[in-house]
């Protein structure tokens, strides 16, 4: 049987992607109105955590609930992954018992080798490289709010981690631009992340100059998870990084502010933007729900009908 996977945002076209925000949307209306829709219900979706998550993993496992479906959380802490069971053994298992498989981890190539060895979907819950569900719900909440993000200007604070990895290939696909401010030593590595065009993206070592003319700010926390020694360094290092309202004031004054959480307010957001009017963040927060629900429909039974 074909099926696909999601590890990285540039797995799916436009196309899907346009077709998974409909779905979103309706999604959403309809669990906003206490409608039961329960098109996976017999499916069972594991989630296996090898990093802390409060929002992947509550929305992925509501998300299977509400659709009629199950979802079982496994630690790599207490499963035989953690004492050393080799990730191909484990897809082979884990894919035989469930009918898709969520993975938060460190490197990405285990995310790709327990896909290549699953038979079943395989979504990425954040590797060290890349964050592609937060991104379907900061341009799905981004559209809400301002219709297509095609042309538009998107700022990216701070470190050149998951995130920013991520948008950047949204960028491409969404043909919008990224601005992204760096310290030195933390710069992006296109060919890494397979970035053909580099019409989307213009480099910058100074954020105030990044934000500019753009419609989007957006940051993320200094030091990723499984980065933790570096915690000391890097708040040297990103100090001049801070999205507070003096660098919001340089951007469009209908600019929107986000951060996938969680924040560290006067770190790299000043208390005043994560709580001000410009932020949509708890809104981002929430349509990780609808559009994961949307992603998991897709997934297992491709395009529907209900509802449209
Ligand atoms: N944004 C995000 O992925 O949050 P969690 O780490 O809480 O899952
Ligand atoms: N870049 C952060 C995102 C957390 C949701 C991390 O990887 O820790």
């Amino acid at each position: 049987m074909q099926f696909k996977h999601f590890l990285k945002f540039s797995d799916f076209s436009r196309e899907e992607y346009e077709y998974l925000f409909q779905r979103a949307r309706w999604i959403k209306r309809e669990f906003k109105q206490y409608r039961q829709y329960w098109p996976l219900s017999d499916r069972t979706l594991a989630m296996i955590f090898d990093k802390s998550s409060t929002r992947t993993r509550l929305s992925f496992e509501a998300g299977m609930h509400q659709l009629g479906g199950a979802a079982i959380y496994l630690s790599t802490r207490d499963t035989q992954l953690g004492r050393g069971e080799p990730v191909e053994d484990a897809a082979r298992v884990i894919s035989r018992m469930v009918d898709i498989v969520m993975i938060r981890t460190y490197e990405h190539d285990i995310v790709k080798r327990f896909a290549e060895n699953s038979r079943v979907p395989v979504i990425n819950g954040l590797t060290d490289k890349y964050h592609p569900c937060q991104i379907v719900s900061d341009i799905f909440t981004y559209i809400e709010y301002r219709g297509s993000i095609t042309g538009k200007i998107v700022a990216w604070i701070g470190d050149s981690n998951n995130m920013c990895n991520t948008w950047l290939q949204a960028a491409e696909i969404f043909d919008f631009k990224v601005h992204v401010a760096t310290p030195p030593g933390y710069d992006i590595d296109p060919e890494q992340i397979g970035l053909i065009n580099t019409a989307h993206y213009e480099k910058f070592l100074n954020p105030r100059k990044a934000v500019l003319d753009a419609d989007l700010v957006t940051t993320d926390v200094w030091t990723s998870m499984g980065f933790e020694e570096e915690t000391e360094q890097r708040k040297n290092d990103f100090a001049e990084f801070c999205v507070n309202s003096e660098m919001m004031s340089l951007a469009k004054k209908d600019a929107l502010f986000m951060h996938c959480l969680p924040a560290h307010r006067g770190e790299e957001v000043s208390a005043e933007v994560l709580d001000g009017p410009q932020s949509v963040v708890w809104d981002e927060a929430e349509n990780r729900l609808h559009t994961q629900k949307a992603l998991m429909e897709y997934l297992l039974l491709g395009k529907v009908t209900a509802g449209n």
